[in-house]
């Protein structure tokens, strides 16, 4: 996972010269591992190919009207729903003007009023226009509603001038997109998360497992790194790319896992248990392959550790955040685990429908205290990851 894995960037292109730079920045926000949408602006297209910016997004590229034919397919509510920031690059005078009177002219605009994901803006334009007393006090405006403003740079201008107005390069405005999503509400600490399936070997080459993707621990673990924490990530097989500011350790079987987390619970401040652990494991694992010579066979299984409740069990415990995934009274069953775990927090997920939990890319949590309830709503993963860890890091920090 790199900085800016699983985020979609909604990237506008307003009709200045520096629009010949979106292809590029595009690369740059996909290096950083976004997903891009363009939406182009009234004549942006006369700056920049339509067809150049849909090969290296991946993406249709939206135009700028609103049609019955563009809102029939990802209309102007999907897209502001879609985006997890709003990035208009380059931002010419006009935009910025039309932003500030939240003008819902074309589709770029209209996204801009509709959306609740944050919005940056990399103005580019004539240094005299960027010098403009109604620019400065349009700035001013943006910033004031908590738009972010990246740039502009000073130096030599398309039109000849020399002065503030040039686009950053993409490669900074890539980087600073990425910082958007970084926070300090865990800055310093140090946050051991479980994740993935467990598999329990009967024999070298079939085992005992379950269908735990890991997208939920994983998807923790990055949104902990962007509060600033240091994380471990004690993982089980997963087919999924791993953080890339994580130190990842990998195990196979419950037993490796418990021991994976023991080597370093010390030096944890908190640890969240994602990991669907199996409960049992064979007794005795074959060392060879199982023929099929009985008609019947019988599989001993012994208990595995609890992890989880042995962490929370410690002395010096970390913070300890558990999961619970139920098919049935989910709230009631958490908080019982809550209770006999010993821990801080549990987040409730129904698992077994077809939309949330297991294997699919939305979730719901109820996040339960001894003393509170939290309804997380179903979103993505990745979104309802960073609320998660919001909520934990507000929690451990009243402690
Ligand atoms: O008891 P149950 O398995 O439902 O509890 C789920 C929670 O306990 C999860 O947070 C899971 O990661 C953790 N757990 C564990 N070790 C086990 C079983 C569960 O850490 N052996």
């Amino acid at each position: 996972m790199k900085s800016l894995t699983n985020k979609r960037v909604l990237l506008g292109v307003s009709a200045g010269i520096a629009a010949y730079k979106a292809p590029d920045l595009v690369r740059k926000l996909g290096e950083l591992g976004a997903q891009v949408q363009v939406i182009l602006s009234k004549n942006a297209d006369q700056f920049v190919a339509p067809l150049a910016l849909q090969a290296v997004s991946g993406h249709a590229v939206h135009d700028h009207a609103m049609t019955a034919e563009s809102e029939s397919g990802m209309g102007h509510i999907d897209l502001a729903r879609w985006a997890d920031v709003v990035l208009i690059a380059p931002g010419t005078a006009n935009l910025i003007a039309r932003l500030c009177q939240g003008n819902a002219d074309e589709l770029l605009t209209t996204v801009c009023v509709a959306t609740e994901a944050p919005i940056a803006i990399a103005p580019a334009m004539n240094q005299q226009m960027w010098q403009n007393a109604a620019t400065i006090q349009n700035m001013q405006t943006l910033a004031s509603r908590n738009v972010h403003i990246l740039g502009p740079d000073a130096g030599e201008q398309a039109c000849g001038e020399v002065g503030p107005g040039r686009m950053l390069q993409p490669t900074d405005i890539a980087q600073r997109v990425a910082e958007l999503f970084q926070n300090s509400e865990l800055t310093g600490k140090r946050v051991m998360i479980t994740a993935g399936p467990t598999w329990e070997a009967l024999d070298p080459v079939r085992g005992i497992t379950n269908h735990s993707s890991g997208m939920m621990g994983y998807a923790l673990a990055q949104a902990a790194i962007e509060a600033g924490a240091a994380v471990t990530l004690v993982s089980g097989p997963t087919h999924i790319a791993k953080p890339e500011r994580a130190k990842v350790v990998d195990t196979v079987s419950a037993l490796d896992m418990h021991a994976a987390v023991m080597a370093e619970i010390d030096e944890q401040d908190l640890f969240i248990g994602v990991a669907a652990v199996a409960d049992y494991r064979p007794a005795d694992a074959a060392e060879q392959k199982i023929k099929k010579n009985a008609d019947e066979m019988t599989i001993t299984m012994v208990k595995n550790p609890d992890i989880l409740a042995e962490v929370a069990g410690r002395d010096n415990a970390p913070f300890c955040v558990g999961f619970a995934a139920e098919t049935n009274d989910v709230a009631a069953y958490a908080r019982g685990k809550l209770e006999r775990k010993k821990l801080d927090l549990i987040a409730a997920n129904h698992v077994g429908g077809s939309d949330t939990g297991f294997g699919v890319p939305d979730n719901a949590i109820t996040l339960i205290s001894k003393n509170s309830i939290i309804e997380l709503p179903k979103q993505s993963k990745t979104a309802l990851a960073r609320e998660l860890i919001s909520e934990i890091a507000k929690a451990y920090n009243k402690i």
